[in-house]
């Protein structure tokens, strides 16, 4: 046991959380509930967990490689749009098939990190991983919204 596995756990305990906050996001669009607040606490948490283990095990083992450049990019983006879609969705400034698609799209984006994080490839893979995987994501709820109206 050493600082750095306490450091990974850590993380890996963020990562869960953004999936969970993914889940709780989802249910509150079905289900037409009010998400927000408890985002609101889960989501800070998430970040320090992700990003103060993150930033060190990058100091003391892999630099600015590739996978972690675009983990880092990936995960503002994550954060940025779930905030923007968040606020629209509570003041009634987007419509559902919209929220959705933000919600699908960043789980692609999710899953498109985790990806990079455990097979750790170069950053044109890492970044191609994440915007195919995005896109699938994004593509599958306008498919599935075709076969739910047909
Ligand atoms: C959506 C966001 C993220 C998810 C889901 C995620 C997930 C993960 C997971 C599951 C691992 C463990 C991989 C393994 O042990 O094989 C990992 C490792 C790692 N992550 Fe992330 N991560 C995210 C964002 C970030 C960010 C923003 C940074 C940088 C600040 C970062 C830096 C690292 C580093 C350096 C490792 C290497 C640990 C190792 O393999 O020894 N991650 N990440």
């Amino acid at each position: 046991m050493d600082l750095y596995s306490i450091a990974l756990f850590a993380h890996i305990v963020g990562a869960v959380l953004v999936f969970v906050l993914l889940t709780v996001e989802g249910l509150g669009l079905r289900f037409g509930f009010a998400y927000a607040p408890l985002n609101r606490i889960l989501g800070p948490i998430s970040a320090v967990a992700i990003l103060i283990p993150g930033i060190y095990m990058m100091a003391v083992q892999w630099g600015w490689a590739g996978w972690v450049v675009v983990g880092i990019t990936t995960y503002v983006l994550i954060a940025a749009i779930g905030a923007y879609t968040g606020i629209n969705v509570m003041r009634g400034r987007i419509n559902r098939q919209a929220a959705i698609a933000s919600w699908l799209v960043r789980i692609g984006m999710a899953l498109g990190v985790l990806f990079d994080m455990t097979v750790k490839p170069n950053l044109f893979i890492s970044a191609g991983v994440v915007l195919v995987v995005a896109v699938i994501a994004g593509g599958s709820g306008l498919v599935l919204r075709r076969q739910v109206a047909s």
